[in-house]
């Protein structure tokens, strides 16, 4: 049985102004008369659901009776998370891919609509982080390889093979979980963040072109979240939002349809970026010098034409988890290719 909760009334203290009056109009009434989620018995795939925000997003999505899709590349984590869902009453089933291969993920898109007809709502969770100064960088062109590859090749290429069909029944939303950072723009992450914006930068104009056809984007510009991207990162330890309150946030953006949801400092740090670019960058360049690269970045210098997941001496920075480099060479051998659980 699946348990159907009534969407939560309470305003976002950051999106009211973006939400639309449609959104805000259904949240006066849905409450009091306790009507079920806009997501309710909707397909939403939520990509990176293997642990962390995507996680944490999934289950957020199946309480209020969303028909959940979970993607990522360790099979055996999808199965213990939609054993979770399952046993708490939610609708779920789950594939196995690689969204950095293009076979795979054409191959994914083919199952799912096989499967589904049409997924009504996607989110694009899955991504990888990597903290490091472009001085230690010059002979790592493979960071903003593998970056731009998950971060931004990944969901375009699902976003492109799923839209047809939203566009089609006229009805699809697409969130993408990027990074207050796209706003602030903080030293040493150059490689993460330019990845992250190209796929803001992507969906804003998406959005304008689906637009008339009911199908919208949100880009979600998240701020420090406790998870296995963040955790081997000493000084975020007992900092940062829960991934449950994070996904409270993301299951907002799926509901009301903003087309951005933004922290306070993440618009703050935007506004100021525009307004007095100069003393930003004096202000960060203090920063920069304030907090500067872990032993870890400092002590791992791979060749250029290391292969990321061969090579996982070359992940261990901040928010490079040494339990994702873990993960990533213990993803299965069929990695390549989707697998379906019934
Ligand atoms: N945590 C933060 O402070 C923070 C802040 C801003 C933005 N974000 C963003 O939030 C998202 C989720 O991160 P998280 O913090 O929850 O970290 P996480 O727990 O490490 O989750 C990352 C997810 O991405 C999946 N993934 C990574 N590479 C993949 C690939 N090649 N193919 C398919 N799936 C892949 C991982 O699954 P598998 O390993 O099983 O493939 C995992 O489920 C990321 O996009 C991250 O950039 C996080």
């Amino acid at each position: 049985m699946r348990a159907v909760v009534a969407a939560p009334i309470t305003l976002s203290r950051t999106t009211p102004l973006l939400a639309g009056p449609r959104a805000l109009a259904r949240r006066a009434v849905a409450g009091p008369l306790g009507l079920p989620s806009p997501l309710h018995g909707r397909v939403v795939v939520v990509t990176g659901a293997s642990s962390g925000i995507g996680e944490a997003t999934a289950k957020a999505v199946a309480a209020v009776g969303g028909r959940v899709v979970l993607v990522a590349r360790r099979a055996e984590e999808l199965e213990r998370v939609a054993g979770e869902i399952e046993a708490a009453g939610g609708e779920v089933t789950w594939h196995a891919c690689d969204l950095t291969d293009a076979e795979a993920i054409d191959a994914l898109v083919a199952t799912l609509l096989a499967e589904h007809g049409t997924v009504d709502y996607l989110v694009n969770n899955a991504g990888r982080s990597i903290r490091r100064s472009l001085a230690l960088s010059t002979d790592r062109m493979h960071d903003f390889e593998r970056t731009m590859a998950i971060n931004y090749l990944g969901p375009v290429r699902l976003t492109l093979g799923l839209l047809p069909a939203m566009r089609e029944q006229r009805f699809g939303h697409v969130v993408n979980i990027v990074s207050w950072g796209v706003q602030i723009k903080a030293p040493k992450f150059s490689a993460y963040l330019a990845s992250k914006t190209a796929l803001d930068t992507f969906s804003r104009i998406a959005g304008r072109e689906t637009f008339g056809e009911n199908v919208t984007f949100t880009n979600v510009r998240v701020s420090l979240v406790q998870t296995p991207m963040t955790a081997p990162t000493e000084a975020y330890a007992g900092r940062g939002a829960t991934p449950e309150s994070a996904a409270r946030r993301i299951l907002r953006a799926l509901e009301d349809r903003p087309i951005t949801q933004d922290t306070l400092a993440g618009r703050v740090g935007e506004i100021a970026n525009l307004a007095a670019p100069r003393l930003m960058d004096a202000l960060f360049a203090g920063f920069d010098a304030l907090f500067p690269d872990s032993a870890a970045a400092k002590a791992t210098v791979a060749p250029a034409t290391a292969d990321p997941v061969s090579d996982p001496a070359g992940e261990a920075a901040p928010q490079e988890s040494a339990t994702a480099w873990a993960s990533l060479n213990s993803a299965p051998a069929g990695s390549s290719s989707t697998a379906n659980r019934p």
